[in-house]
């Protein structure tokens, strides 16, 4: 008998460095996830259920020679994550229709040949509200401003300042709840990537560093809670939030995004046109 966990690097509580391989590994990882998120873009109308969108993620994942994740994942048995309207993260495909006007993070992980893509962004079903749509375009903002705050050198404290900074600017809380994380051949490897962290503080990024960057937002307040399912988590006050997720790496002079949308679909502005 094999076993496969043996294969596996164990957690060591230090932050792995990676070398070109890994890098290697993971753009094709990667950009499999951002594929696969790109196909929903025009299936994700009013209608269609979660669990139809799923059954897409686990299909093409599969297709590609790949892996689910999250199937089998602490007990969770679906291909993707999705999030409608107040639910923050970790909500379950299921046999409701998404609705004119909804807001939908699609989460989707991946491994191919050992390399784990994780990598999430907002779905408009239909036409959505103007507080829906910014909410969603400061979220992607907040991200992005996180991402770029990488560079050897600076903390990973810079990552959750910048985030912060952008959504209490506009007036918008940031979930403490959940984190990004380390990845690589491990799913969710050190460090814990916290998103309302203090510039300057934390350890130090380093070339080579792989980890995810995946703010939430929410309209309201910060608070969460999780539904008696176990997984959905919920803002309390029951008004909306988003989040993007990008996979990265830290290069000799900045990151690398290991999931950018080959079709230039990141958000759902980019996707209207
Ligand atoms: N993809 C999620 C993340 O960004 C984790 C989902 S775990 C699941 O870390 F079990 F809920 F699918
Ligand atoms: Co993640
Ligand atoms: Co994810």
């Amino acid at each position: 008998m094999t076993d496969t966990t043996a294969l596996l690097p164990m957690r060591t509580g230090e932050i792995r460095i990676h070398d070109a391989e890994g890098f290697e590994g993971m753009r094709k990882a990667g950009r499999l996830v951002a594929e696969c998120l790109d196909m929903l873009v025009g299936e994700v109308k009013p209608g269609v259920t979660t669990r139809h969108l799923d059954d897409l993620v686990r299909e093409f994942v599969l297709d590609h020679g790949a892996q689910s994740a999250t199937i089998g994942y602490r007990g969770y048995r679906h291909a993707s994550c999705i999030s409608v309207n107040h639910v923050i993260c970790h909500g379950i495909p299921g046999g409701k229709p998404l609705k004119e006007g909804d807001i939908a993070n699609i989460d989707v992980t991946c491994i191919l040949d050992g390399w784990h893509g994780d990598h999430s962004r907002m779905y408009a079903v239909g036409e959505v509200k103007r507080k829906a749509e910014r909410l969603m375009d400061v979220t992607y903002e907040a991200m992005m401003a996180g991402i770029n705050a990488v560079k050897p050198g600076a903390r990973f404290g810079d990552i959750g300042g910048a985030i912060s900074e952008i959504a209490h600017l506009n007036r918008m809380s940031v979930v403490e709840d959940f984190c990004g994380h380390g990845l690589g051949r491990l799913f969710h490897d050190e460090p814990n990537v916290v998103h309302s962290s203090a510039y300057g503080t934390g350890p130090e990024l380093k070339p080579g560093m792989f980890f995810t960057v995946e703010p939430m937002l929410n309209i309201g307040r910060k608070d969460a809670a999780i539904l008696p399912d176990g997984w959905t988590a919920v803002t309390r006050d029951r008004q909306l939030s988003a989040q993007f997720e990008h996979s990265i790496g830290v290069t000799e002079t900045g990151f690398e995004i290991f999931t950018q949308s080959p079709k230039g679909l990141h958000t759902p502005h980019t996707v209207k046109q």
